[in-house]
């Protein structure tokens, strides 16, 4: 009997702590991130121009309306999404009119591939970024290839009409086609697939697959135009592929800046613009093309080369001269500003990667396992290029972190002050998911002063979780950062979002207004001041 109470004590005694461990590591994992699944649900809840109620009064000052695109829908009847990024595009939008009310509209792009998906209740084969469960068969994987990828979920970019005048609001992907959406009611209007710009000694166009493109143009300097870049798969052995820079002056009206030959075409994002010179970071991420034509899977028909250099275009903007200068191995989604200094220097700022690893992580199967999902690295690092157009010789510069902020230089999802692209700027607002190193819902907005001033600071709610937030210049601002960021943040508690305000000079929330539903994970978007 009393061996026998001596094994139970015993037991109990050495189970104990493993008790407490097993609360703890359950705690850890899943009660402190509530409602962060929300971020990769399915929202289907659509409206227009519904008010909504800050707790302050607004700025007198503040008039427009900020638009953002993103994640709304990640499964359909038989099958769902394999990665988020390819969850069905839903924009959303802030109305500020001027007098003190603000009014919430939120609904789905309707592309062709969700308005056809919808009525036919399932995923219709399109292409992706990634892929389906269950998949496609091989029938459904050609027909995706034929179709191409239809889901403009990115961003939001306004083009003005070169001919017309006119304001385009137009949706991206990393594709060539665009959706224009009516910008007040967020309908959608129409695709747009512009003709392939050539240069006028390099006409030909067969033979070539031109659907990458970027879901970041960016305004030529002095100019109502915008600047991307078209990459052209060559399918002819023999035949090199090659990248366009393009001037985008309307929707549908493109033209060649200038063109050049690779011999494998890298995957790319995004890519910076000075006043005088556009810069194109081609990591050595390359589409695997027979991969790409046999599993109809872009995203897995890329194949990354870890010892290989980064390729780096500069590319003069007044004569469209190509310079192909060469850095160490890095990847990146997001540049963030460059401008020159000086007359050879170009600076150039980047969210860098060691690899894209982080990007394959971004899968469904990941995100909704609340293990899963802190065990990967997700921190990107600031860099800072210094290219001298003169030498062709490139040095790398990181920033400093303060000791209570050690992530300050592990943003991504970047925005500045507008008003100070292709300048001297000094800072830069981001996001870090995982801050602490210990969970993925640990997500910070950061504000990180590059001119080295010691004044990074960043917001942080745990349970509240924020996405890229936009800067709105106060009018008048003596200061950089006069000004306010707004970000659309889900409170994980209240399982609904709100519009934060925050104070850009000291990350502190200075205004919410609590949304009638959630937003999904959002991706870019943008404040138009004379939109309301
Ligand atoms: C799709 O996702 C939903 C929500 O997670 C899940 O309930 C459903 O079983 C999934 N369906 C398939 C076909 O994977
Ligand atoms: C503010 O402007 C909007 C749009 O013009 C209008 O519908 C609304 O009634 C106005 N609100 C107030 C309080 O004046
Ligand atoms: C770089 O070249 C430009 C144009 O040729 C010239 O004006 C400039 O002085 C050069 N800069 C340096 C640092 O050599
Ligand atoms: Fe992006």
């Amino acid at each position: 009997m009393s061996r026998y109470l001596n094994i139970q004590i015993f037991t109990i005694l050495y189970l104990l702590p493993w008790c407490f461990v097993a609360v703890l590591v359950s705690g850890n994992d899943v009660v402190d991130d509530p409602g962060f699944d929300m971020f990769f649900q399915t929202n289907t809840e659509e409206m227009q121009d519904v008010p909504i109620y800050f707790e302050k009064p607004l700025p007198t000052w503040l008039r427009g309306s900020l638009i953002r695109n993103g994640l709304g829908r990640f499964g359909l009847g038989k099958h769902n999404f394999t990665h988020a990024f390819d969850a069905f595009g839903k924009l959303s939008s802030w109305k500020f009119p001027g007098n003190g009310s603000a009014y919430f509209t939120t609904k789905f792009l309707q592309s062709d591939f969700y308005t056809k998906s919808i009525a036919s209740n399932d995923i219709v084969p399109y292409l992706m970024f990634e892929s389906v469960t269950p998949p496609f068969n091989e029938f459904q994987k050609l027909e995706a290839l034929a179709r191409g990828i239809d889901n403009m979920n990115v961003n939001i970019v306004r083009f003005t009409n070169g001919n017309s005048g006119n304001f385009e609001y137009v949706t991206l992907n990393d594709f060539w086609k665009i959706y224009e959406v009516e910008p007040l009611s967020l309908s959608t209007k129409k695709s747009i697939t512009a003709g392939i710009p050539h240069m006028k000694h390099l006409t030909r166009s067969a033979g070539f697959l031109s659907l990458l493109s970027s879901a970041h143009p960016l305004p030529e300097h002095a100019t109502n135009n915008h600047v991307t870049f078209l990459s052209s798969v060559s399918l002819i052995p023999g035949i090199k592929s090659k990248i366009t820079l393009v001037r985008i002056k309307s929707a549908d009206d493109r033209e060649a800046i200038a063109e050049w030959e690779v011999d494998k075409v890298p995957y790319m994002h995004s890519f910076s613009l000075t006043k005088k010179f556009a810069i194109l970071f081609a990591a050595p991420f390359y589409i695997n093309v027979p991969k790409m034509l046999r599993y109809a899977e872009p995203f897995d028909s890329l194949d990354w080369f870890e010892n290989l250099p980064t390729a780096v275009y500069v590319v003069d903007l007044t004569n469209g001269h190509v310079k192909t200068l060469k850095t160490d191995n890095v990847f990146t989604m997001h540049h963030i500003n460059a401008f020159e200094n000086g007359n050879s220097d170009i600076v150039v700022d980047i969210s860098s990667y060691p690899s894209p690893a982080f990007v394959k992580n971004l899968e469904m199967a990941t995100l909704r396992d609340p293990v899963k999902r802190n065990q990967f690295d997700t921190h990107a690092l600031l860099k800072r290029y210094h290219i001298n157009v003169n030498t062709s010789k490139i040095s790398v510069e990181l920033f400093k972190a303060p000791k209570d902020i050690p992530f300050a230089s592990n943003i991504d999802m970047t925005t500045i002050n507008e008003n100070y692209r292709y300048k001297q700027y000094c800072f830069v607002y981001g996001v870090v998911l995982k801050k602490d190193n210990i969970k993925l819902s640990h997500i910070a907005l950061v504000k990180k002063d590059l001119c080295g001033k010691g004044e990074d600071a960043y917001w942080y709610i745990s349970t509240h979780y924020p996405v890229e937030a936009w800067f709105v210049p106060t009018p008048g601002g003596d200061n950089e950062d006069d000004g306010i960021l707004m970000t659309p943040v889900l409170d994980g508690d209240k399982k609904t979002s709100y519009l934060a305000m925050i104070d850009a000079k000291t990350m502190k929330l200075i205004n919410k207004a609590y949304l009638p539903t959630a937003v999904p994970f959002n991706l870019h978007g943008r404040f138009f001041s004379d939109l309301f």
